[in-house]
């Protein structure tokens, strides 16, 4: 009931100042009380304090000395960079980083638990400091093996593969943990037809060179996508057929081409490389 009860409540805030935007929000998120009568909040873009008034953002940006988030930098690869937050030790970033994010979800319950999560920020740098694009958060430990809880690319960034190039990081963090990993259910819209482009493209890129002599166990080693995410990405191109009471692919390289054009773009790509870090233990 609760639940229901939170996907039902109007929207309170309509519009955020973040950094250089000003941005329309999509759904209610719960700010505490004393929040709930303003129409517009203002964000520090660096530790994501929010205020109800400009004067008050203006005062604090004179004193707030964060120029990126906090936490370790984990990944740069030109402009682009990633910050991994652990919400343990960055509890109140953790938390307006959740209260901004739940403005543009809709059917994710909001983690004040952040102490079991770690969040993943993606910021685009230039001599201001490092700019919050999106993120993603994952469970510290997942008995589900989720490698994501959420994932969020902001308005003014979307459609430009940022939320690829998080889905594929996501992965590149599971190949480091030598684990599949999935994305906690459900997702939305958005969401599925994001995973679903990056599921199709990494397979079919996998397929196009190994034509059709490989299994599903051996992708899922390769890419680090649970088995059953390959299986429902390959019956939807309808690439696999059930013989002798087993699933096989069958990737007529014709049809291969068909798809991976119908793809799209291939989008950021993550240079393993350029990423600097070890599993948490
Ligand atoms: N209309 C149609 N297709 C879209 C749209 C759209 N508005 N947005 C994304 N897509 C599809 C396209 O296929 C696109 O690939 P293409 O541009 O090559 O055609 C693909 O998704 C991914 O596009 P990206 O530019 O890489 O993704 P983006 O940076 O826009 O981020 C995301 C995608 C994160 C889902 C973003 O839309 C978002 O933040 N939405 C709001 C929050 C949300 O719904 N998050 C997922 C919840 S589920 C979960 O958290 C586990
Ligand atoms: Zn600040």
């Amino acid at each position: 009931l609760r639940e229901h009860e939170e996907f039902t409540k109007v929207k309170n805030i309509a519009t955020i100042e973040l950094g250089r935007y000003e941005i329309e929000t999509w759904y209610f998120s719960p700010f505490p009380p004393e929040y709930n009568d303003s129409l517009r909040l203002y964000f520090c873009e660096f530790c994501l304090n929010f205020m109800k008034r400009k004067e008050q953002l203006q005062r604090h940006m004179r004193k707030c000395d964060l120029k990126h988030p906090p936490g370790d930098e984990i990944y740069r690869s030109g402009t682009l960079s990633m910050f991994e937050v652990d919400g343990k030790k960055n509890k109140v970033y953790g938390q307006n980083l959740c209260y901004l994010a739940k403005l543009f979800l809709d059917h994710k319950t909001l983690y004040y638990d952040v102490d079991l999560f770690l969040f993943y920020v993606l910021c685009e740098c230039d001599d201001r400091g490092c700019h919050m694009v999106g993120y993603f958060s994952k469970e510290k430990h997942s008995e589900e093996s989720y490698n994501l809880a959420c994932i969020l690319t902001l308005p003014p960034y979307q459609r430009k593969g940022y939320g690829k190039f998080l889905i594929a990081f996501s992965y590149e963090l599971s190949k480091k943990e030598g684990k599949v990993g999935t994305p906690e259910r459900p997702l939305s819209d958005l969401g599925l037809l994001s995973y679903r482009g990056y599921w199709t493209r990494v397979l079919l890129d996998i397929l196009k060179k190994h034509k059709s002599n490989i299994s599903i166990k051996e992708l899922s080693d390769m890419t680090a996508i649970k088995a059953e995410d390959i299986l429902t990405t390959l019956q939807t191109l309808d690439l696999i057929q059930y013989r002798k009471g087993q699933h096989a692919i069958c990737a007529d390289p014709k049809v291969l081409d068909r798809h991976l054009k119908a793809a799209g773009r291939g989008g950021l790509e993550v240079d393993v490389s350029k990423l600097i870090w070890t599993p948490y233990k």
